[in-house]
Order: C-alpha cells, then structure tokens, then sequence
C-alpha cells in the first residue's frame, strides 16, 4: 500500500515512475536470431561498465528519489561476476521493495539458491520454444534442457512468479500448443512478445503482431482475462481454464503500450535511457567519476523522468542504436 510520506516521481505526463531496469552486463552466453549476430556485439571494455559498486550508488540514489523496484538485465546478468552480492545489496536499500532478473535460465540450475538466499524472488526467463531443436537454432547454441532446468530450479526454491518470456517469429516458434501443456503443468507465466525490428532487423519478414498474438492465445478457447501476475507491467494476461499459470502478451507496436509506461533504464556502461526507443541517453558513468555526488545523481535522474518521451512515436523513426543486449529489453 502507499503512504503519504513515500517518495513518489511522476513525468510530465503524470505517469508515476517507480521501475528501474539495471544492465548489469552487456555480455550473454547465448546468440538469439532476434537480438544480436552470430559474433555478438562488440563487448564494452571492463573500465566503460559500470562497476558493482557505481551501480549500487546509482540504485540508492534512485531509491531516495522513489523508485521501488529493480530488474537486473543484460545481456545475460547471471554472467556477471558478484551478480549475487549485488542482489544482496540491492535488496537492503531502503524503499527498494522488490529486486527481480530476466536471465536466459542458462546458469540458473547452479545459482537458484544463491540468488533466492541474496533476496531474489522473482524471475523471468527468455524461452522462446520448448522444442530442443528449435530452441537450440533460435539462441544459435543453446540447450532447452538446461534452461528447463533453470526454471525448474527457480520454482523448486521459491521463486515467484516465475516468467517465460518468448519472442514470437512466424513459421518458427508460433505454435503455442506446448506452451498450454507447459502452464497446465507448472504454474508458470509465459508471456509472448511481439518481435521488435528496431532492434535487430534481420528476422523483419518473421514479425507476428500483438493483434495476432492475442488472436492466437484467445483461440484456446476457454480463455478469461487475468490479473497482471507480480504487478503492473506491459502485457495482457490471460487464464485458461484449470492451468496454474497464465499467458500474456506484450505488444510494442501501438502506442497504448507506452501510455502506463512506469519505466527507466540503466545500460551497462551507465548511460540512463528512460526509453526503450530512444537514443536520448544520460551519461551517469561519467557524473559518478567525475564527481561521485549522489544530490547531483539524483537531480540528474529526476530532470530525466521529467522529460521522458510520451510514447515510442515521439522521435524520429528508424533504426535504434543500441541493441537490446545492451539496453536490457
Ligand atoms: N524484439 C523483442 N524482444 C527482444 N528481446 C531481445 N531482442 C528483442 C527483439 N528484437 C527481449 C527478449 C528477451 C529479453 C532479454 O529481450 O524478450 O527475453
Ligand atoms: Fe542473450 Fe537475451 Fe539477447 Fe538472447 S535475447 S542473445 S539471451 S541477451
């Protein structure tokens, strides 16, 4: 529940801003189609990421401030060294309420317990199909038997909820008949995502819109709308009848996407995005060098949620110049 005495930060658009995303790494152990090429992108050099220590300093700053909840990202954040000390960190700071992660699951069977002790409760984790064969093409390497594992172990300790999240291609992994098996069997959220071009073009002929998606989903039949699992956040969910989990949707293409937008982000290297599409960047990394000054932190994060664009239409169209691996999604 909210207090009077909470911190509370709003944009100009009265949107109340209380989510950070943190990229904690740009790094990833695996290669998804939709995301990056085969060689990666070029990794950012040690001394230009931000160091665990910048990172904690940037999350209580933005805390004082009134935001409440962190996601780690990445790239991959489990490949990040002192990934479990920061969660520890991280969840200790005063008026943070929550800490989760969206990890590809890979390294999660040996880190579950790790990171649920460290105070993680809650993940979501890129699945994009639950055939071997074709799991294993779209990540370019990946084994679905280990990212299985990692969610299993991810629910065997405790964590909830526990997320899928799959970038639907067409033709490719748009059958969502093993994903029903999957939430009738374990209560678990998988929500499909509509491919964003933007990012990463090269699968622009696969695109399956948000429209379709919910077609597809409400093609099960006994389908009921439901409650967002975890809170508030982009995608539409929906029950189906006697599943213990649920299926959601995120669509990016509309508008009305960004009209509940709650949102900042925090790339690797510290630049503070506060849009997903757009390349109006803050360079923290270089005010938390210079000056290490944690008003000035602060002043600087408020200024951005200020003037954070109102929707994805608000800049010139075409080509984003991150990656996804390095804003985090
Ligand atoms: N379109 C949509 N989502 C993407 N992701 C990465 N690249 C794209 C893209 N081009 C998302 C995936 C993954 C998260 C880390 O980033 O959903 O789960
Ligand atoms: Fe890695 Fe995630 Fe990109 Fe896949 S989508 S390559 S798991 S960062």
């Amino acid at each position: 529940m909210e207090t009077d005495n909470k911190q509370r930060i709003t944009d100009n658009y009265d949107r109340k801003i209380d989510y950070l995303r943190l990229s904690i790494t740009d790094r990833c152990n695996l290669r998804c189609t939709y995301c990056m090429p085969e060689a990666g992108i070029k990794a950012k050099s040690h001394d230009s990421i931000l160091t665990l220590e910048e990172i904690l300093i940037f999350a209580e700053a933005a805390a004082d401030i009134g935001l409440s909840r962190i996601r780690l990202t990445g790239g991959e954040p489990l490949v990040r060294k002192g990934v479990v000390g920061l969660i520890a960190d991280l969840t200790a700071i005063p008026g943070i309420e929550d800490v989760s992660m969206t990890t590809n699951g890979i390294l999660l069977e040996e880190m579950a317990k790790d990171l649920y002790a460290a105070g993680l409760r809650r993940v979501n984790i890129s699945i994009d199909s639950l055939d071997p064969a074709v799991y294993h093409k779209l990540t370019r390497w990946g084994s679905l038997n280990q990212a299985l594992s990692g969610l299993k172990a991810a629910l065997a300790v405790g964590m909830t909820p526990v997320k899928i999240n799959a970038v639907v291609l067409k033709d490719i992994n748009d059958d969502f008949e093993p994903f029903a098996k999957l939430i009738y069997e374990y209560p678990v959220h998988v929500r499909f995502i509509e491919y964003m071009p933007a990012f990463y073009e090269k699968n622009r002929d696969k695109f399956v819109s948000g429209e379709e998606l919910e077609a597809k989903v409400k093609a099960f039949g006994d389908v009921m709308d439901a409650e967002s699992p975890g809170g508030a956040g982009p995608a539409r969910y929906f029950r189906l009848r006697g599943a213990k989990g649920s299926f959601g949707i995120i669509g990016s293409s509309k508008g009305h996407f960004c009209a509940g937008c709650n949102r900042v982000r925090l790339t690797a290297d510290g630049k503070l995005r506060t849009c997903l599409f757009s390349d109006r960047e803050i360079d923290v990394l270089k005010i938390l060098r210079q000056n290490n000054d944690a008003e000035e932190v602060k002043a600087i994060i408020k200024q951005a949620i200020k003037e954070k664009p109102r929707d994805r239409f608000d800049k010139r169209e075409g080509k984003i110049s991150r990656s996804m691996s390095q804003i985090g999604g």
